[in-house]
């Protein structure tokens, strides 16, 4: 059929991809010899065997680990920009990036060079590829509020190479609510807010995103499926949500892609789209989502694909005079 192509060719956006889960085990250790980093793996075919995962904590564990190798600016805009020029094959025309302040200034990596390094590929992507893309800061949940507060304050020297905050990392136990004042603060900056929620924790986790953080959008959110008056809330507020099947698939979040909620998310009026969330970890960046996803599940055909390339446009953060662009 007409539907791979389809696939291929249809401009989108990217709004669910964390910079550091797109750091491929070659680039790992490519790093990791530049910086003289000692990596717990013997090679390259030794360290991708280890990608087998149970659940969101058993993923953490090593995805902070392979982010050991990022000390120099270099570093960070190398990744970047490894991810950008494969965002643009996928027909990516837009990225909001996110990535994990604290993974590195825990490790001694000063805030600017995390930044600067990111910003530089983002600003490089949008003269020379075509790719509009900003950064999204994301606090990591399992650390305390006073951290994050500590990390934004951190950020503002710098609030003009970032457009908003999420919230990322383990999700059980860290309910959205612990992170109120933080969520507070960044909205009177004028940031925007996201969160990821209802990907392993529940649909109160949901809730608590959209009521106490006053999200903008949903990241992952696929558990809202378990609660018709939250998705009865979606629907009517137009709430997007950054779904990724791969992830959901690797994660055990499913135990198969044609047991995925998309359909169900879709056909209830949501306004879902897909992305990539961790690539180098979860088997496949956008195309590769979209493609085993439709593969997976004949409810979904040229209608919704037109759907979820529309929704992806539609729920950016990119300022108007952009967005005029993909019209
Ligand atoms: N950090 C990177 N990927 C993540 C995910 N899928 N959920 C929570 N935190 C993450
Ligand atoms: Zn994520």
């Amino acid at each position: 059929s007409a539907l791979p192509a389809l696939i291929e060719r249809l401009p989108k956006a990217e709004l669910h991809l964390h910079i550091e889960g797109s750091l491929e085990p070659e680039l790992i250790f490519a790093l990791a010899q530049r910086n003289g980093v000692a990596l717990p793996y013997a090679s390259v075919e030794a360290l991708r065997a280890a990608y087998a995962f149970t659940d969101l904590q058993s993923f953490l564990d090593i995805y902070y680990a392979g982010a050991s190798v990022l000390l120099q600016e270099q570093d960070f805009f190398d990744m970047a920009w490894a991810y950008l020029l494969r965002a643009q094959a996928d027909q990516v025309v837009r990225a909001e990036l996110f990535f994990d302040p604290q993974t590195h200034t825990e490790r001694g990596v000063p805030f600017e060079v995390v930044i600067r390094g990111l910003h530089r590929a983002c600003r490089q992507a949008q003269a020379s590829l075509g790719v509009s893309a900003d950064l999204i800061l994301c606090f990591l949940r399992h650390l305390s509020e006073e951290e994050a507060l500590a990390t934004l304050q951190q950020a503002l020297p710098y609030r003009d190479l970032f457009i908003g905050v999420g919230l990322d990392s383990a999700e059980r136990g860290h309910p959205p609510e612990k992170f109120a004042r933080v969520f507070a603060q960044a909205r009177a900056l004028g940031l925007h807010v996201v969160a990821h929620a209802g990907e392993e924790g529940p649909p109160a986790y949901v809730w608590s995103a959209l009521d106490v953080l006053q999200v903008e959008r949903i990241d992952h959110g696929v558990r809202s499926v378990e609660d018709p008056a939250l998705m009865d809330r979606l629907a009517a507020q137009g709430v997007p949500l950054t779904v990724c099947p791969l992830s959901n698939l690797k994660l055990c979040v499913v135990r198969d892609l044609a047991d995925h909620p998309l359909p169900t998310l879709l056909a209830a009026g949501l306004k879902a789209t897909i992305n990539a969330d961790d690539p180098a970890y979860f088997g496949g960046y956008l195309n590769d989502n979209w493609r085993a996803t439709f593969a997976a599940l004949p409810q979904l055909g040229p209608a919704q694909a037109y759907a979820l390339a529309r929704h992806s446009l539609e729920a950016t953060f990119a300022p108007p005079e952009v967005q005029a662009a993909w019209v």
